[in-house]
């Protein structure tokens, strides 16, 4: 998940090349697999939320469509992307099913969101990518009214999230183009340490700061453990382009890292992270 940043010039052009494609392509999985953490999240924005949302690197927009179900009828629930195939995906999601979300393809970073015109803004695992976080918060607070609520999940650390990465672990010896993950981002990690985002969040003109630890246990089909090393993550993004031998020996080598992960039919894992709240000044 997003830390070819150095080899791919920038997050943008991950997230609209190999990486959004992959994620589109994986949907159906990455909605089963997160599912747990988004029902934490939506219960977390709908307990302080009186109608108007705004879902920070929304992705496909499961997080999006659920918010707005649950606030129902006269709420204003808006996701913002930075990928268009993502956003895509989105937008065909809520045609598909008539859930009146709308969804803004840029960068959350400087896009000139409506002054003061949401109370609160939400994120599953979009807001760590960013190039310059500061900007990025102090942009997404200005989108929310006087004291709007601040709600996001973002990953702990990677030795508390051996899952996530395990493939590059297992494969590090046959892909010499896997590149270390950076600590500080922009990445999957970056919000990893609790005090820098603390920090992040006041120096962007946040209050009320709470980083909270959740352990939240995922799952998904065996069946598609397969597809998801091969699409998603670094290895994943690697995959997507090697030549059918060298995706054959790092399957071959990544694969039995994963057993103990399986149990039975499903795979299972703790996703170790942060419950990051905060409310906006007033
Ligand atoms: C790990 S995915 C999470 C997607 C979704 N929130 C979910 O939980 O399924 C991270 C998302 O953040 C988006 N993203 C990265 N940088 C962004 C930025 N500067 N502005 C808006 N979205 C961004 C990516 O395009 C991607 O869809």
């Amino acid at each position: 998940m997003g830390d070819r940043q150095e080899i791919d010039g920038g997050q943008k052009a991950l997230w609209n090349g190999l990486a959004g494609r992959g994620w589109v392509d994986m949907q159906a999985l990455t909605d089963r697999m997160y599912e747990p953490l988004g029902d934490l999240l939506v219960d977390a924005v709908v307990a302080v939320s009186r109608g108007a949302v705004l879902d920070v690197g929304c992705g496909t927009g499961r997080t999006t469509v659920a918010v707005a179900r649950r606030l129902g009828v006269g709420s204003r629930c808006t996701g913002v992307d930075i990928s268009e195939p993502m956003i895509a995906a989105a937008r065909a999601r809520v045609e598909r099913d008539g859930t009146p979300a709308q969804f803004i393809r840029a960068d959350a970073q400087d896009y000139g969101f409506e002054p003061a015109s949401v109370d609160t803004v939400m994120s599953r695992f979009g807001v760590m990518f960013f190039e310059d976080p500061v900007r990025a918060f102090a942009n997404l607070r200005r989108a929310g009214t006087s004291g709007a609520a601040l709600r996001s999940i973002v990953w702990r650390g990677m030795p508390e999230n051996a899952f996530m990465t395990t493939a590059e672990r297992a494969a590090a010896p046959l892909l010499p183009n896997l590149l270390p993950r950076r600590p500080d981002g922009p990445g999957q990690f970056a919000f990893a340490n609790n005090r820098r985002v603390r920090g992040i969040l006041e120096e962007s003109g946040w209050n009320d700061i709470e980083v909270r630890p959740i352990d939240v246990e995922c799952a998904f089909p065996e069946t598609d453990l397969v597809a998801y090393l091969t699409r998603l993550g670094p290895v994943g993004l690697i995959l997507q382009e090697a030549d059918e031998r060298t995706r054959a020996r790092v399957l071959d080598a990544v694969r039995p890292a994963f057993e103990p992960f399986v149990h039975g039919a499903d795979v299972r894992f703790t996703a170790a992270c942060w419950m990051v709240e905060a409310r906006g000044s007033r």
